[in-house]
């Protein structure tokens, strides 16, 4: 039980990468989730950069052969298919509005995806993308890298259970005050594009945040689908309308339940944090990753309980991911490292055939990312026909 760095899949499989360069925020995260057990993955070639210049200088400092490092995503490709061992699954840590074409050409490359998130733009690109995928027996997996953390599988066994009675609410928030002004949005290059409609999509806080922790909510509550949204939405930095900088989301589930989430950019004095409380008839469980080592377990009338991580109390589905056992904290790479573990296994299952394991592999898939594409959508519709519902699957 849990993972000590031995093997999960037969052999690493081969792994480039499209962006995440020097100057990207998030490449690190994928570099450190995908290599963390040296058994999953080997990092062999990339397209690091729209700068083919500061792409060789990072790429060699990484340790990835010269003549490995590519202009552009298409070159790659293409010459990555010429060689026996070319590399076989691509990662893609470029602004939004690249996905699409790059994951795209990827499939059609023969290659495994793991993309970052807001997958594209629409749900209909979504699901082109799945038909493709299918066509292709290729996994796309998406770096939700927050929903590794192995309590949220805890949470989602309580919920099976019966722990909680009938979930009645699911509470969401994802907020942080980095963006309370202008400045960023002209002077940081990873801001820029987050606030321009045409590279960011149709959101901004919706698409860069919400999604995380919608996904996990999904996760959590996997037999309780989302059935309407009612979304309002700001731009309280007025420059980025129509983009907002806060929404207020309320959800509809088709067993009664409803939810709540609230999303900014804008909560000044507030660091990046992202809750869950999943409130049932008789008790109530709790996440907040700034805490990713322990639940809050309330049942009423009872003394509340913190529940921790490692322990042989929780769930065999929660353990199997355990890395650092009990006695010793972990973090967002450990989160990572699972995500990136699990989409390993899910490419090893479907290289195999083997659709019984693949079905058991709880990953942020295609499935995931469309539902985090339509999330943004209905949101967006429901907020600018002035908050009404709106069904979730039209
Ligand atoms: N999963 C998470 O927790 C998380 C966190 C941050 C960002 N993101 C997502 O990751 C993506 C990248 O965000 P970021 O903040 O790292 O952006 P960024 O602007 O900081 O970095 C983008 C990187 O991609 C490179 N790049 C851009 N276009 C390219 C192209 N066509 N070919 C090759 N390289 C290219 C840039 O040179 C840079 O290295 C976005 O989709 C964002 O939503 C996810």
């Amino acid at each position: 039980m849990g993972v000590n760095g031995e093997k999960k899949i037969a052999r690493p499989l081969r792994w480039g990468m499209v962006g995440g360069g020097r100057t990207g925020q998030v490449g690190y995260k994928h570099r450190t989730g995908a290599l963390r057990d040296n058994t999953a993955y080997q990092l062999l070639a990339g397209a690091f950069d729209v700068d083919y210049e500061r792409c060789k200088d990072f790429g060699r400092n990484l340790g990835v052969a010269e003549d490995r490092l590519y202009p552009d995503y298409k070159t790659m490709f293409e010459e990555e298919a010429k060689r026996p061992d070319g590399i076989e699954v691509v990662s893609i840590a470029t602004p939004n509005f690249t996905h699409y074409e790059i994951t795209k050409a990827a499939l059609n490359a023969g290659l495994h995806v793991i993309c970052e998130k807001p997958l594209f733009f629409s749900v209909e690109e979504g699901e082109e993308i799945k038909k493709l995928a299918e066509e292709k027996g290729k996994i796309v997996g998406v770096t939700y890298g927050f929903s590794g953390f192995q309590l949220l599988l805890q949470m989602r066994s309580m919920i099976e259970n019966g722990d909680l009675g009938k979930v009645h609410m699911i509470e969401l928030s994802y907020t942080h005050g980095f963006a309370c002004s202008d400045i960023g949005d002209k002077k940081n290059e990873a801001q820029k594009w987050r606030v321009d409609p045409k590279k960011s999509g149709p959101s901004f806080v919706l698409g860069d945040l919400s999604t995380h922790t919608f996904y996990m909510s999904q996760l959590i509550c996997p037999d309780i689908k989302l059935k309407e949204v009612l979304c309002d939405r700001q731009s309280f930095v007025k420059s980025r309308a129509p983009l907002e900088d806060n929404a207020y989301v309320l959800m509809h589930y088709d067993n009664g339940a409803v939810g709540r989430m609230w999303v900014s950019s804008v909560d000044a004095g507030s660091m990046d944090s992202q809750h869950i409380r999943i409130v049932g008839s008789k008790a109530s469980v709790e996440f907040n990753d700034w805490q990713p080592n322990e639940l809050i377990y309330e049942v009423q009338g009872k003394p509340n309980q913190k529940l921790y991580r490692g322990m042989p109390y929780l769930s065999d589905a929660c353990n199997e991911f355990e890395r650092m056992n009990a006695l010793h904290t972990e973090g967002l790479g450990d989160s990572w490292a699972n995500i990136y573990l699990k989409i390993a296994m899910a490419i090893d299952a479907k290289n195999r055939g083997d659709e019984e394991a693949l079905k058991k592999i709880n990953y942020p898939d295609i499935n995931a990312g469309i539902d985090g594409i339509r999330w943004i959508t209905k949101c967006v519709e429901s907020a600018d026909k002035g908050g009404v519902w709106v069904p979730f699957n039209d």
